[in-house]
């Protein structure tokens, strides 16, 4: 087969990310946006978004001709054999994807086929509900393209599993690719683009390719709230979590990752699909009450490690908190269903003002709240005179905070954990007051 080209539709972070890794890999892919200027930024190596080695490794593929960016999704279908949809699907006030971008490129896709002879091979990346791919971008396309599924043009889906934080490294080495093909020809097209990854393939239904992707991050946010319930009942019995889950998951069919309690799941994929299949679920008269208490204990979870912070601050009334990172995890921007959010609200509401630090994420975050927090760059700035710490968001610069800095910066050396960053020994037996999820805390808390 002759080398194939690429035109990945959509530049978050599954379309750029991907559009590097085909490029990395040795196909040449185009990357398209709505976005003014986007484009532009892209081809002079500047990426719309933090990750850790995307700029280094975009300016590369740039340079080498391996990637470019461009406005022109019509464009960039033509010059291509492969279109991969990897626009957003947001969700809707009732909870359910917005398919509207889907739509859309769909559109531009069969505009583009209209008057080209190849064969050409869609394939939606996005997460889209089962169904779409054959209910909404199938019949779009041929409507536009005026052209037949099967004959003149190939349909798959192929989820993708990166995650935030470590995407480039997670497209460039996927621990399985999933194919879901419209028929056989469509499904060899898309194998051979993936030919040089080395991971195991599954070839199957394109709704059944849609639906792991939905179970995937289902039980992936199940394993969170799991450990999170467990939190705390092991609170209640003065026993850590964490040892409880290393014993859980040392077992060879359960595996130790995801079970690290917290004060919630957050990000742009775990609420949204865990909500969206089970609204539509119950659409089609399917009860989901395992799925509905995920995502419950995912809203209970913030405000436990509230309580955490009340109890050890006494009461909150005009208490100052250095809050410690604001993203939804460490190494990234993202501040989209942070648990940062509920939890900073309750403690406004319960008097206490807060001085927030986060590495990447504080324009974002102030995008979502007009409360009077101040923010800091630098962490010993958001400790010094507060009178505890909390910690949301375990970045590396918070983990490296030692007990003396604590000690040193902090009105009360009392330091509230919500992801387990710190020794709680460690801390403690450094004089600091430490309460963590799914710690000791009963112990800690009668200690003087
Ligand atoms: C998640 C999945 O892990 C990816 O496989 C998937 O491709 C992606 O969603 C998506 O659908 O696009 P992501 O949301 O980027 O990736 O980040 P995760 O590392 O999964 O973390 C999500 C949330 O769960 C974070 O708030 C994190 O702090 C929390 N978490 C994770 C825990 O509380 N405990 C854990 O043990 C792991």
């Amino acid at each position: 087969m002759k080398q194939l080209r690429v035109a990945v539709l959509g530049m978050g972070y599954v379309g750029l990310t991907s559009g590097i890794a085909f490029a990395k890999h040795g196909i040449r892919s185009i990357c398209t946006t709505t976005t003014p200027g986007k484009a532009e930024n892209l081809n002079n190596g500047v990426p719309p978004f933090y990750e850790p080695g995307l700029e280094e490794l975009l300016k590369e593929m740039v340079n080498e001709g391996m990637l470019s960016g461009s406005s022109d999704n019509v464009d960039a279908v033509r010059q291509s054999d492969i279109t991969f949809i990897c626009v957003g699907t947001p969700p809707l006030q009732d909870g359910s994807a917005d398919l509207s971008a889907i739509e859309a490129t769909a559109r531009d896709i069969g505009v583009a086929l209209r008057d080209m002879d190849n064969y050409h091979v869609v394939v939606a990346k996005s997460t889209i509900p089962p169904g779409t791919t054959e209910n909404l971008i199938l019949p779009t396309v041929e409507k536009y393209a005026g052209k037949k599924v099967g004959e003149n043009f190939g349909l798959c889906m192929n989820p993708e599993f990166l995650r935030q934080g470590s995407a480039v490294y997670d497209v460039i080495n996927p621990d399985r690719i999933v194919i879901g093909e419209y028929d056989e020809k469509s499904g060899d097209v898309l194998e051979y683009i993936y030919r040089d990854y080395d991971c195991p393939k599954i070839r199957c239904e394109i709704r059944a390719a849609e639906l792991i992707k939905y179970a995937a991050n289902s039980l992936l946010a199940t394993k969170i709230s799991f450990a999170n319930e467990f939190s705390r009942i092991c609170e209640k019995f003065n026993v850590d979590v964490y040892e409880v889950m290393k014993g859980v998951g040392l077992d060879f069919r359960i595996n130790p990752r995801f079970l690290n309690a917290g004060c919630g799941f957050g990000g742009s994929c775990f609420p949204k699909d865990v909500n969206a299949i089970a609204a539509l679920s119950k659409k089609i008269g399917v009860e989901t009450p395992l799925l509905d208490s995920v995502l419950y204990t995912n809203e209970l979870q913030p405000m436990h490690f509230v309580e955490l912070i009340k109890n050890a601050a006494g009461s909150l009334e005009g208490k100052v908190v250095a809050f410690l990172g604001l993203s939804f995890k460490p190494n990234t921007g993202d501040t989209r269903e942070t648990r940062a959010l509920p939890i900073i609200e309750k403690l406004y509401e319960m008097g206490a003002r807060v001085k927030a630090y986060d590495p990447k994420a504080i324009e974002n975050f102030k995008l979502s709240t007009d409360l009077p927090i101040e923010y800091f760059e630098k962490w010993e700035e958001a400790l010094r005179g507060a009178d505890l710490a909390v910690v949301q968001s375990d970045w590396k610069e918070i983990r490296d905070i030692t007990a003396d800095d604590f000690k040193r910066l902090l009105r009360n050396p009392i330091v509230v954990d919500g992801r387990r960053t710190y020794d709680p020994e460690e801390l403690i037996n450094n004089g600091v007051k430490y309460l963590g999820i799914g710690w000791k805390n009963r112990l800690n808390l009668a200690r003087p």
